[in-house]
């Protein structure tokens, strides 16, 4: 599973560039990062190899035709995220034909999935922890959501996002979902477990002991 950090703070994706396979933005995330988002944009591209998510925002076809345009001349690595909506689609699959890859954003649902993978997606963003918080279950779209491009090969990737907690994590995991996007805090919190530090603590407590 490919792990991606949800963020716009450069030096977030510098503490785990090591590990991450990408990067996901969007406008609320850029606005916390408190800088001009093409500056942004090029720092995070040159830290991370893999696809970095940047999102357009326009309404209309024509226009995130044109912005996404601008924004891939950015770096090569650049997906534009582009939302669920029919402009957004009939975006996708101009920019399918141009050669730039996407990102279809607020998914919400398995067909809206379903509707971006025949548009010629190359990604979708299921919104897990937004489904819950309306007291949807967020988990059971994404594996309905994995059912359905497996019946029809297609060849979009589900990048499970909106996540909350490591819960999320292990069961996009275990669902085999291919990639997921979590904040900061939430990769932060995977490598924790009380036993290891407890583990740590004692052998070196131990390790005192042991004649020099
Ligand atoms: C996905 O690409 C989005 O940036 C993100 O996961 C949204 O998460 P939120 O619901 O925590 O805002």
């Amino acid at each position: 599973m490919q792990i991606y950090l949800d963020t716009a703070k450069v030096e977030e994706i510098r503490e785990f560039a090591w590990l991450i396979d990408g990067v996901t933005t969007n406008p609320t995330l850029v606005a916390q990062a408190g800088r001009p988002f093409r500056e942004v944009l090029r720092e995070i591209c040159a830290l991370v190899r893999g696809p970095v998510s940047a999102e357009v925002i326009s309404l209309d076809a024509e226009g995130m035709v044109r912005e996404a345009q601008e924004l891939a001349r950015i770096a090569d690595n650049i997906v534009i995220k582009i939302p669920l909506t029919p402009e957004g689609l009939k975006a996708v699959q101009r920019l399918k034909a141009l050669g730039i890859k996407t990102n279809v954003t607020l998914v919400f649902s398995a067909p809206q999935a379903l509707l971006a993978a025949k548009c010629g997606a190359d990604y979708v963003s299921p919104f897990v922890g937004r489904i819950d918080d309306h007291g949807g279950d967020g988990m059971g779209v994404v594996a309905e959501i994995l059912q359905i491009f497996r019946n029809y090969s297609f060849p979009t990737q589900v990048i499970v996002a909106s996540v909350r907690h490591p819960g999320h994590v292990v069961a996009a995991a275990t669902l085999g979902a291919p990639i997921v996007t979590m904040p900061y805090a939430v990769l932060q919190r995977l490598f924790h477990h009380p036993l290891t530090e407890q583990g740590i603590a004692r052998f070196l407590k131990d390790w005192e002991k042991v004649p020099r």
